[in-house]
Formats: structure tokens, sequence, C-alpha cells
């Protein structure tokens, strides 16, 4: 399997994967757009967004035609703080009214008349998933910055006007004895469905521990910490609430530091007895995932995009960044998606097979090989049980996760409990 296969075989689709903006009205403690827990945007990150007129000159009515899903998400911004977002929408609706859309956001921000306009679009085989982690007293803790009575306006504007709404909850210690009142909540606003996922932030690889997560002040003093739901805690590792977070330390695994790596190939030696299952290229299914960030840049998936964007200063990163080369070879103003695309299969795909100081990809190992290749099955639980069910989204990794109870009490109540 090869990305190159989606340009010669007709059944093989693309799942773009795009951060239409990298800018953001919310200050996540996790999120790699900042300084870790703080509110200060890491100093690498150039803001941009996609214009209407470069998203049909990059996804033209061709790729559109052989497009099965959009998944308009990103590592470092959220999708509504771009411009042109309504605009971009309609374009995909109009050509290809086929094609999957997913668009992830806080729901913080922007007026009613723009609400209205994504409502009579989106939905069908289009949907919003609205990250909100609480309630009025609880979301504000994890999404900082997002003010409730507005987010509740916001994602009530779009479900009137006739959007497909989808709610996915980070299940923290502070908000997990809410997951009933979400789901009713959810229910009463015409939700068509609702998610909990376990968040990721919490594992400390170095004290080999789950410790609170903290959160800092735009001057860097520590403000409060976030503590994991036990019962649904992401790590093997154990919790320890008795953990003091003194000053903050750039511990970023963010940091926009130009650190002069030593490429390990010794160490990364025992991982090339495991083969790569590559999460872009699903066997059984015809989709070959293609990431696109706000400046044009494609990568072969989210995970990558999350090294290379985040500017994670590592070895592996940098072995990444030594294999990808200049921007010519995957920037959609200096070169084709056709071309980025076989690049991906020359520089990385054919060299699965060799050793890493022979151009095998570490990230790839990493993250797609085993001993422990990154879960995204265990992020996902099920509101209704005690226990992590790790449930696969299907079709890519998209969440497409069902709450089958939350389902069925849509069916029974038809919408009438509003
Ligand atoms: C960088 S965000 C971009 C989309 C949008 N800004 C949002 O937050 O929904 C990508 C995804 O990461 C999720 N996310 C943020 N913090 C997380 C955490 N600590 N653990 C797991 N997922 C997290 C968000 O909810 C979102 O689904
Ligand atoms: S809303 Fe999304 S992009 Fe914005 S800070 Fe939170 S995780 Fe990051
Ligand atoms: S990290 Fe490598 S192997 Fe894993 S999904 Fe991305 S391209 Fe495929």
């Amino acid at each position: 399997m090869k990305w190159n296969d989606v340009l010669e075989y007709k059944s093989v689709r693309y799942a773009f994967h795009i951060e239409l903006s990298n800018n953001c009205n919310s200050q996540c403690p996790f999120c790699p757009r900042f300084l870790r827990g703080t509110p200060i945007v890491v100093p690498s990150l150039i803001n941009g967004e996609i214009s209407i007129d470069n998203f049909k000159k990059w996804i033209t009515p061709e790729i559109l035609s052989k497009t099965y899903i959009f998944n308009f998400c990103g590592t470092q911004g959220d999708p509504i703080t771009a411009k042109h977002l309504p605009e971009i929408v309609e374009y995909i609706a109009e050509t290809n009214p086929r094609t999957k859309l997913q668009i992830r956001t806080n729901g913080g921000v922007r007026n009613k008349d723009f609400w209205q306009r994504l409502g009579k679009v989106v939905n069908g085989r289009r949907e919003i998933v609205f990250s909100v982690d609480g309630l009025s007293d609880t979301n504000h803790l994890y999404r900082r910055n997002v003010k409730w009575d507005k987010l509740i306006t916001n994602m009530q504007t779009f479900i009137d006007a006739g959007g497909k709404a989808i709610w996915e909850c980070l299940v923290f210690k502070h908000n997990e004895h809410q997951m009933d009142e979400i789901k009713q909540l959810a229910i009463k606003m015409g939700f068509a469905d609702v998610l909990f996922k376990s968040p990721i932030g919490f594992e400390n690889i170095n004290l080999e521990k789950s410790i609170p997560m903290p959160v800092y002040d735009k001057n860097k003093n520590l403000d409060y910490v976030l503590e994991p739901s036990l019962n649904y805690l992401n790590s093997q590792f154990e919790y320890d609430p008795t953990y003091q977070h003194k000053e903050f330390q750039n511990e970023s695994v963010n940091s926009c530091e130009i650190w002069p790596w030593e490429i390990p190939y010794d160490e990364w030696k025992d991982l090339e007895k495991y083969e790569i299952n590559c999460k872009s290229h699903i066997p059984g299914i015809n989709l070959r995932e293609v990431y696109i960030n706000p400046h044009g840049n494609v990568y072969p998936c989210c995970f990558i995009a999350g090294g290379m964007d985040a500017r994670h200063s590592s070895p592996d990163v940098e072995q990444l960044r030594q294999i990808l080369g200049k921007p010519d070879n995957y920037n959609l103003e200096l070169s084709s998606l056709d071309n980025i695309l076989k690049f991906f299969d020359t520089a990385i795909e054919s060299k699965w097979g060799n050793t890493h100081e022979d151009g095998r990809c570490a990230y790839c190992s990493k993250t797609c090989g085993a001993p422990s290749p990154t879960d995204t099955d265990r992020l996902y639980v099920d509101g209704s049980k005690d226990k992590i069910i790790g449930k696969k989204p299907k079709q890519t990794h998209i969440p497409m996760v069902i709450d089958s109870e939350i389902k069925e009490k849509i069916k029974n109540s038809k919408k009438t409990l509003i």
C-alpha cells in the first residue's frame, strides 16, 4: 500500500486532515500551541490560515471527487477561527455533497450569523464535534477562556439552524460526576451524540508515574492543578496526587529550542525488528490520510504533523526533518499534491524495511511499530460503563465512536425533550 495508490486506483480515496487555522481563542493546558501549561504561545508558531482561494487551488473539484472525508481539526489551532470556514464548507457541499466532513472546535467564538450559516450546511454527512469538557462550572478549567453562556448560545444557534452536532468531553476528576448531566443536556439541546474521552497529559515518563497537570498564568506562576479521573486514567503509570509542582520549568516537548540532537541509531536498533503498521493506510480500507497545515505543508499523517509543526525537540523529529528535507518536497505552493504523495512513498514508505541509519523513519517506528505503538484506541471511554472500552474508530482514526445509549434515548425521545 502506498500514498500513490490514491492516484492510481479509482477505489482508493483521500481522508484529508486539515488544519484550517493555527489560531485559537482558548488556552488548553496540554495543547501544543502553548508552552506547556501556560497561556504563552510557543515562540516558533507562525500564525496562518487557509483562505477560500487557497483551499480551491489546493483541493480542486477533481481532488474533491476522490475525497471520502475531511477532518478539520489540526494540532495547534481551532478551525472556527478561520475567516473563510463557511465558504470552504459550502464549496465542499456544492462540489461533492457525498464527501463527509467533521469540524472539531471549542465552540467559544463567532456570532449568530456565522453559526446559522454553518448550521444550514453542516448536516447530513457533515458534522461539528464540539469539545466541551464539562458544564458551566467546569468547562473553563481545561478550555481556558471559553465563556459558557456564549458557548451554549453558539451551539444552540447552530443546532436550531439544522446543524448536526456531537458533544465530545474530556473526562477529568473535576467533571466525572457530571457525565450523566452532560448527556441529559446534550439530548435536550438536540445533539446527535456524546463521546467521552480520557485526556492525555498526566503521564510523566521520567518519574514513571502520573502526576497532576499544572496550569500556569501568563507570568508562569502556578494557578491551579488538574487531576485525572481515576476511573478513566489514560496511563499505565500509577497516579501520585501528592506530587507538588514548583515554578514553571520549560519541560515542554514543544520547545522551540534548536537543539543539536545526535541521532541515536544504536538506541533505535531494537525497533527495527518490528513491522510498521501505518495508521494512514488501514488494511482493507481504501483511504489514505493526507494532512495539510495552514501554510500548505503536506504531511503523511497527523502524528508527523504534530512532530513537525509543534516543534517537538527530539532526535526523532530531527531525523524526520532530515527525511522530509526542504519544503519544496512537501509544500503545495512549491509542488503538486501528486508529486508530494510520490515523494512520501519514496522518502518514507519505501524505507520501512531498512535500518534507521538507512532511512527508516524512527517517528513511524515509534508511532506505528511495536512494542508500544501510540495507542489511539485507549482514548475513548464509554460513559455508561466504569472502564475504558477502547473502541476504535471504524474507518480512519477520525473518532466515530457511537454511544449506543444516547442513540437509543434520542430515538425514543424524538427530541420532544426540548
Ligand atoms: C488541537 S485540538 C484542535 C481542534 C479544536 N481546537 C478542539 O480543541 O477541539 C485537537 C484535538 O485534541 C483534543 N485535545 C485537547 N487536549 C487534549 C488532551 N489533553 N487529551 C486528549 N485530547 C485533547 C481536542 O479536544 C481536539 O479534539
Ligand atoms: S481549543 Fe483546541 S487548539 Fe485551542 S487551545 Fe484547546 S486544544 Fe488547543
Ligand atoms: S507515523 Fe508513519 S507509519 Fe505512523 S501513520 Fe504516520 S506515516 Fe504512517
